[in-house]
């Protein structure tokens, strides 16, 4: 059996546990760092793909890496050009690792929430939020910081799972390191009518959108939006 396989075998059970206590994203998120991304997961093999697909040109930008994690996309954009990056999150042990991860001086790392941004409007030419949106509840108020922050022509890009697989049952789980316990993490699936109704009040627009199948239904999706003004 490849790996690959074994993953997605693994990522079925673990999304598909249910009564598993659901903790905050900071909370949990903080505990899921120690391991977080150690072993390949699927869908961020499958997110991965798509988001260097569909990536605007990042040469001399300035990206926000929203909810940033370990800092994959933060070295991801330095990779390809762009001039400073800003991760930010809530979790405190992230962005230790992202620190630690991407040792660059063109790279900071704040502490804060996708509800408000510490950034003055116009701030950046590029946004990207992968994997993190589902976390968030009020997707009104994120995307509108979101487009506050963003320079007028400035790209969005964003991706999480895909609200199939949420609805489906899916939930974003993990087993804590240190106490061998199983947790699962808030979770607020938008459907893409959400997101359009958002964007359309904001005025960004759709430019592209994959939604990756595993075995015949989509687990993922990544978009790309652009601010109009
Ligand atoms: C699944 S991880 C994705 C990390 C990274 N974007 C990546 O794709 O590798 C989700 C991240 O979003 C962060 N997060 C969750 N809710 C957030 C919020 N409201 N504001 C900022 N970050 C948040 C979590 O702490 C976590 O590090």
């Amino acid at each position: 059996m490849s790996t690959l396989r074994k993953n997605w075998d693994r990522l079925r059970g673990a999304w598909h546990r249910d009564q598993l206590p659901v903790l905050t994203p900071e909370e949990g998120y903080n505990r899921w760092a120690a391991s977080y991304g150690e072993n390949m997961n699927p869908v961020q093999v499958l997110e991965a793909e798509a988001l260097d697909r569909l990536l605007p040109d990042l040469s001399g930008q300035k990206v926000l890496d929203l909810g940033c994690g370990k800092g994959r996309v933060s070295r991801l954009a330095l990779d390809r050009g762009a001039a400073a990056t800003t991760g930010v999150d809530v979790s405190e042990a992230m962005l230790k690792a992202a620190a630690a991860a991407v040792p660059s001086a063109s790279a900071r790392w704040l502490k804060a929430g996708a509800r408000r941004l510490p950034f003055r409007d116009a701030s950046f030419g590029v946004v990207v939020c992968a994997l993190m949106m589902g976390h968030v509840k009020d997707l009104d108020v994120a995307l509108s910081e979101v487009a506050r922050v963003l320079r007028p022509g400035g790209v969005l890009m964003l991706s999480d799972f895909h609200p199939y697989a949420a609805l489906r049952g899916w939930q974003r789980a993990f087993t804590d390191a240190a106490s061998g316990r199983a947790f699962a993490i808030e979770n607020h699936p938008h459907l893409f009518e959400d997101y359009i109704r958002c964007f359309n009040a904001l005025d960004i627009v759709l430019e592209a959108l994959e939604e990756p199948s595993h075995e015949g239904f989509p687990v993922v999706f990544v978009l790309r939006a652009r601010k109009e003004r």
